[in-house]
Formats: C-alpha cells, structure tokens, sequence
C-alpha cells in the first residue's frame, strides 16, 4: 500500500479516535437504527406509537445505509450522550424543529424544548423536532424526550482532516469569529439513545422515508380542507348559528366553527363541561349547525378545573405542580387516560363535535410545570414538556379513529412522531412573513402549520394574509379576539371571498396531495430546496465554480436562503405578498414556469419580478401540470355527494396527474376503500391537446361527476 494511501486512511480515521462508531441495524426498506449506551423506555416514539407504513416505504426506491453512517459516533460522557455526525464542505442542512426566521440550520445552536415561540430560532419553538435533513441526501431522527442541545455544524475537534488553518486576526482578512465546523454534535441528557437514519437519495426521499416511518402523512377529512372561522371567545350558542348564517347569506364558504374558551361553564383551568347560559342545548345546537352544512370544533387545554367532574378522580394521577391552578394529567398513565378520554368521548364526540383546538401544551415557563415538578408515573418534567401535545393530539385523535370518524384539529404543541396526527400548529405570534418561513419548515419535519388571519391594521395587510392561508393546510380566520369575520373590511370583502371561493374549487387538488402526504410521505406544503430543478446547494458550488456570481443572480439567489416562496402540492409555486409590497422578486427552478391565473409562460431557471397588484397572490404552475378544480361550493359535498370536476392543464408538456378519492369521512382506506384516477393530457394527431380521466374502479368510492377540460396554456 502507497505511504499516502496509510496517511489518508490513517487521516480519515483520526476524528474516530476515542469515540464509538454505533451499529446500525436495517430496519425498514431505507431505515436503519442505531443504539448508544442504554436508551430510555419513554421516549417521542413511545408516547407517538406510530407504525411504519410500510407500503409506501416499499415504493420508495431502494437505498444503501448512507456512506456518513460509518463516521458517526456516540459517547457517554458526564451522565449524557455525546453524538457527532460529519459534514461535507457543501452539505447544507434542514429541520430541526418549527423555525420561524431561518431555513438554513448549518452553523445554528439550538436547544430543542417545547415551548411558545419567542421570536428567536434558538430551538424553543411549538415543534422542536429533533430530525434533520441534509443536502446531500439523508436524514436523522434522535429519538429522545429531551431538552437536546445541537450544535449544527458548529465547533471542531482538533484532531479533525478538515479543520481550517489557524490565522492571524490582526493582519488576515480571512480571519473569521465562526471557524470552519465539519460536524453536527449533538447533546442528549441521558445515558443512551436511539438514532434513526433514514437514506436518500434525494433530501425529498429521505423526509419520505421519516413521514412513512412514522405511521405516513397526516389524512384530514375533505371538509377539513374547507374553511374554518373561530368565533369570539364569549359567544353563546344563538351568536354561532347568527354568524354562521351571515356566512350562507353572503355566500363565504364555510365548513367548521371553532368555539373558543367561552363555550366551557369555566376555562384556564377548563371544566370540559358546556357553560349553561350560552350553550343550554348543545347537541341540538351542534344538530342545528349540522344542518347548515357546518361542524363544530372545540377550544381547550388540557389543565383541569377543581370545577371540573373529573377533577377529584384526577387529582391523585396528576402532576405535583398545577396549571393556572388546574392539575395536569399525568398522561403516562393509562387511567387518567382513560378518565380524560371518556369525558370527551361522552359530552362532545357522542353528540357530534369535529375535533378540537389544543391550547397550551407548548409553553412558556412561567405558566407550565416548572423543571422540578413530578408525575406519578415516573416520567421527568422534562420528558412530559417535551410529549404533552403528543399526548393529547393521540388521545383525542383516538376517540375519533375508535368511531372510524376523522377529525382535523389544531395544537400548539408537538414533536416527532406526530406525523399522521391531524393536528395544525398554530401560535399567537403574528409575523406574515415569519409565519411563510415557518410553513417552509413544516415540511422539513412531519408537521403541518397555519399562518393563521387574526387581525389586520389595515385592509391591505388582511387581503395579504388570507391570500397566504388559502395557500395552507388550514385556511383559518382565528378571530376569538376581535371578532372579526371575512368581510370585516369591506374594501376588500369581495377579493376575500374570491380567495376563499377559490381554497374551494381547489378541494379535489388540496385532498389528493394530503392523500400523497399520507400514502406517499410527500409534504404537501414545502421548501424550494427539495423541488426538482431547484439547485441544491452542491450543485450550486460546482456552478459556482465556472461562473461569475455577479453575472448570474439566479445562481446567488438559489445559494441563499429563500425563507418567503414555497411549493403547495405537486405543481405550484406560492409566492406570497407582504403589507406594503408593490412588487417581488420569485426564484423559477429550472423547467417552463406558467401564470397560474392566465396560464402564460412566466419563466424557466430564473428569477422574475412581479407586480401583481393587491388582488393576486403569485402563483406559479409547473409544465405540464394538471389541477383539478371543483364547483366552488360553500361547504364541501359530503360523502357519497358528486361533484364536477373542471380539469386545468398548464404550459405546453404532455400531463399526467393521479387523483384521489375517498369517501372523504372515515378511515376505509385504511381498508382500501380509495381510488386513484389517472388523468392524462396529450396531443392527438392534429397536436390538439385532448384530456382523458379513467374510471373508479368497480366497487371503489367515485365521486366524481362531471368532467370538464381547461386548457389554460394552449387554449
Ligand atoms: C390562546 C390561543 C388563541 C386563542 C386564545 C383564547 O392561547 O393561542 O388562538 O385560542 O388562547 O383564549
């Protein structure tokens, strides 16, 4: 062997040295697990109870353990677990938790805790998710209950190959405070742990590979993808039904109401009992709404009044601190499970109510359990933050999947795990465009996010924010506050209602990426960085290489951050407008760009500016792509109700989309009562464009009526 070929290995090997290599074990098509000293029984996975879906990990193409895994390695030191994964010069990385100013993680140092958003990317955030994607194709989960600090490419060993030379602040330009990093560390306060790796090729594959390990995309009901007003916390019974016959009579779709804490005899602590004097028949006010064509969503957090029924056989199955003075399940406990679950199930699900709005299992300190506090199951305060929303979304979620009914709710608390819970984070902090960069990083990490409209300063601010919520997995008007309804500023009452017609026409699109969410592992809301034809970072950098920055802006933006466009299902390019903004720059990956409203050419590799004007948001279709389009409806068709499809198709290459169907309530297809409908555009022989959709198949839910085709490029 060659002297250099001994030096290179024996280089390669240095960073190894005093630290293990861990073993991993395959353990799904694509996935492998690694253990490290003795990892604890209760952990995110544990509390989720997930099973891999295994279908769809199967149609995923076959991958070899990515090459890193030889080179990570994990420690027991000081009572905890150190790992360390490598990174490439190029390698950039995604994920780790709900990040709301920040898209790019390489280089941050972050403490994953559940908590309130404080309007720092320091790792305190709703959904601190400890997994992360990186550039080059691979993904890892730490499968930990624990406040877990990572260093994402953030400090160096000193044994390392790839460390930078030493420079002299005084005299060298190149003198940086960050130094080079090739690592991501990570800090676990426990005496062992499981990682989970999960391949490529692509940085999509691997996300796929994490949703469908955890049990595949969350599957609403249709009408969950409708829309959905929250009403002002004190409003009885009779004010619902008024306002929710002001929605018909304007003609805003509607499809659920969410009672906020008013509708409970006592809330902060809650009671989970209906205040008498403003709901004194609640199933014949949940029938009544029922028949208008609307459903009724609850507000609560899971803190439990001394008011409460369930209050005295709690208490002694609860936390040893209290919440607003409310007792705190201890969860981990199967009786106080039940407890919890069988009120619910009795005085909400049995006479009707959707689902639920779960407030406050996120944070912040000064309310929560403080660190010190302790369960009678034996779980650590700590452990318990860090699953809370995990259990209350599966609680409640279980009362729905008992009845084979789905539901699709809200939390503010989660983490990983929670995959196919359907539940919507959302939050009380109100930055329209931090609230785009946090549904870019939703689909980095299993969990979904609404920009929710609460309340605007001005006319133009509301039409901006309702043109970005009809562009995500719920589109919420969380008026609790102020009362505000869709019209509320009737300068712009028309476009909103356009807008909201429109998150209606698009059902059938909106549903059959959910099922892709769900089946396939594909997030439906996403960043540009795993849209094919967006350079990845790599890429960039061999470009980068040959070409003059300064001569190709479109190389400098896709090297960037880009925090405020984003991908919404297969074909679209959402790029949202801000208060104020006249006009925007938008990166087109590589590939014929079309206007989604005109269908004209937009662009191809390149960045455009746009000047929409106040009533459009810029959206952008892929060639060739095919959106289905129904009725616009003010509630959308129930199961088994028909509905007309208006097929669109985009730019001048052939299409080809599949559509799903089910019946659109339950959870048959789990049982695989769905079909999927190919559709086709191609040219017959005279190059005219011709669409073609197949049929259900015999005996599979069909609730497709009438087809139309809209050719928008080529008319
Ligand atoms: C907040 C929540 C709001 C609203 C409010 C009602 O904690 O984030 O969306 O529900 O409680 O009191």
């Amino acid at each position: 062997m060659k002297k250099s070929l001994i030096l290179g290995l024996f280089a390669s090997l240095l960073p190894l040295i005093g630290q293990a290599q861990i073993d991993w074990q395959p353990i799904e098509p694509g996935v492998w697990k690694g253990v490290v000293g003795t990892p604890e029984k209760y952990s995110l996975l544990s509390v989720a109870e997930c099973s891999p879906l295994k279908e769809g990990l199967l149609r995923l193409p076959n991958a070899d353990i990515p090459p890193i895994s030889d080179k990570i390695t994990g420690n027991i030191q000081d009572g905890k677990t150190a790992l360390c994964f490598p990174l490439e010069k190029e390698e950039q990385i995604y994920g780790f938790g709900l990040n709301f100013k920040t898209v790019h993680q390489r280089g941050r140092i972050l403490e994953l805790h559940v908590d309130h958003y404080h309007e720092r990317d320091d790792g305190r955030t709703h959904a601190p998710v400890p997994f992360y994607v990186s550039s080059s194709g691979y993904g890892v989960l730490i499968n930990s209950a624990r406040y877990i600090k990572v260093y994402a490419g953030s400090g160096i060993r000193k044994d390392s190959p790839n460390a930078d030379i030493a420079r002299d602040r005084n005299t060298d330009k190149k003198w940086t405070a960050k130094a080079y990093s090739d690592a991501v560390s990570i800090l676990i306060p426990a005496e062992g742990v499981e990682i989970y790796l999960f391949a490529g090729p692509t940085p999509m594959d691997a996300i796929r590979r994490y949703n469908l390990f955890c049990g595949g995309g969350a599957m609403p009901p249709r009408w969950g993808l409708g829309f959905t007003q929250r009403t002002q916390s004190l409003f009885s019974a009779e004010q619902v039904k008024k306002e929710t016959d002001e929605f018909e009579r304007r003609g805003y779709p509607l499809d659920f109401m969410g009672l906020e804490p008013g509708w409970q005899s006592k809330a902060y602590p809650c009671t989970f009992e209906w205040d008498k004097n403003r709901y004194p028949a609640p199933a014949t006010f949940i029938k009544e709404m029922k028949d208008k064509g609307v459903r009724v969503n609850l507000w609560t957090n899971p803190y439990v009044s001394p008011s409460s029924s369930i209050y005295k056989a709690l208490y002694p199955l609860s936390c040893s601190h209290t919440v607003w003075c409310g007792i705190v399940p201890d969860f981990n406990n199967e009786e106080a499970r039940t407890i919890w679950k069988d009120k619910l199930e009795k005085e909400h699900f049995n006479i009707g109510v959707s689902g639920y709005k779960i407030d406050e299992v996120d944070g912040g300190d000064r309310h929560l359990w403080p660190d010190v506090a302790t369960f009678p199951s034996g779980v650590t305060a700590e452990q318990m933050r860090q699953t809370y929303g995990l259990w209350v979304q599966k609680i409640s979620y279980d009362i729905y999947k008992k009845h084979n009914q789905r539901t699709y709710g809200l939390v503010r608390g989660s983490n990983a795990g929670g995959n196919s819970l359907p539940y919507v984070i959302y939050n009380d902090y109100y930055n329209h465009r931090d609230f785009i960069t946090a549904l870019i990083n939703s689909g980095f990490i299993g969990i979904l996010w609404t920009p929710e409209v609460r309340r605007s300063d001005n006319s133009e601010d509301w039409l901006r924010r309702f043109q970005s919520v009809v562009f995500s997995p719920m589109a919420m008007l969380n008026a609790w506050s102020k009362g505000l309804k869709p019209w509320s500023f009737p300068d712009v009452a028309e476009q909103v209602k356009e807008l909201m017609l429109l998150r209606m026409r698009m059902i059938p699109y909106w549903y059959t990426e959910f099922a892709r969410y769900h089946f396939d592992g594909i997030p439906p809301f996403r960043a540009m960085n795993l849209e094919p034809g967006f350079n990845t970072e790599q890429t960039i950098i061999e470009e980068i290489k040959v070409t003059d920055l300064e001569k190709n802006p479109y190389l400098e933006a896709v090297s960037q951050e880009i925090k405020d466009q984003y991908m919404a299902g297969e074909y679209l390019l959402v790029a949202p407008m801000f208060y104020g903004e006249k006009k925007r720059k938008v990166v087109l990956p590589k590939g014929n760009w079309y206007d989604f409203y005109t269908g004209d050419y937009a662009g191809n590799g390149e960045i455009i500016t746009v000047t929409p004007g106040l009533d459009k948001i810029p959206v952008f279709v892929k060639d060739g792509a095919i959106i289905p389009f129904m009725n616009p409806m003010l509630h959308t068709p129930k199961s088994g109700e028909k509905f007309d499809l208006e097929i669109r198709h985009y730019g001048k290459a052939d299409g080809s989309y599949r559509l799903y169907d089910d019946d659109g309530e339950t959870f048959d297809y789990e049982k695989g009562e769905y079909s999927w409908r190919e559709i086709k555009v191609n040219r017959d022989k005279n190059g005219k464009l011709k669409g073609y959709i197949s049929k259900a198949e015999k005996g599979k839910p069909d609730n497709i009526g009438k087809v139309t085709w809209k050719f928008m490029t080529l008319k």
